[in-house]
């Protein structure tokens, strides 16, 4: 698997030569001027809750790719009334896909639209394929219930977790989400984009290195293998 991060929450994940994008939140995104939209392949759009930051460019890669979108049922309906192509789920459920395990797991956050619209609950989601797999909490607070991973679904090789505080868990907390998930390499995501979630890199590195464990803050743009 390759797991590509696109700055905020946004991933471009390639599995059994498959391209989904998870929470495409990249014209929005001053620290992503770098990035082409236009030309990110995808298959699918895995959707963790419905907030603005997490689902800005969803129309824009809809219309140029026909992605299917992977989400919440109340989500489903939003972007199926669209008469998008959709796939809803709710928390606990999985399915496979093109030999891609997906399972949708509890996450504590919020979730509306930016109309308002009611958005369902927030999730993360576990992927696995061909041996590999990744946890990506989605918007979260740390959870007993991240307890559960290693003991329903294996430990995953990589958990991409929320490190900016504020909106979510800070660096602290997602060091011990780490220990509770069973993996101690950590990407990290949704910090530095707006200023309450600005952290000092090394004083977080640190923090997880002195824990015995690797805080990976990517480049936007950076690639990871699994
Ligand atoms: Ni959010
Ligand atoms: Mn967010």
């Amino acid at each position: 698997m390759k797991i590509t991060y696109l700055g905020h929450a946004c991933l471009g994940i390639e599995a059994n030569g498959k391209h989904i994008i998870v929470d495409p939140f990249i014209s929005g995104n001053e620290l992503a001027k770098h990035i082409d939209l236009n030309s990110l392949k995808a298959d699918y759009i895995l959707l963790t809750h419905a907030h603005q930051d997490h689902i800005l460019d969803v129309d824009k890669i809809v219309f140029k790719t026909s992605a299917t979108i992977i989400c919440n049922a109340e989500m489903s309906y939003y972007y199926g009334a669209k008469e998008f192509k959709t796939i809803g789920m709710n928390t606990g459920g999985n399915f496979e896909l093109d030999g891609i395990k997906v399972k949708s797991t509890i996450a504590f956050h919020s979730s509306s639209f930016p109309d308002g619209t009611y958005g369902g609950n927030p999730n993360g989601y576990i992927l696995e394929c061909n041996g590999k797999r990744v946890y990506i909490a989605g918007d979260t607070s740390l959870t007993q219930e991240m307890k559960l991973i290693p003991e329903t679904t294996g430990k995953p090789d990589l958990a991409v977790l929320p490190v900016g505080g504020h909106f979510t868990m800070g660096f602290e907390d997602a060091c011990i989400a780490a220990d509770f998930v069973g993996c101690d390499k950590v990407l990290g995501y949704h910090f530095d984009t707006f200023p309450p979630i600005k952290i000092n890199h090394s004083e977080a590195k640190n923090y997880f290195s002195v824990r015995g464990k690797e805080l990976i803050l990517a480049e936007i743009g950076e690639s990871l293998m699994i």
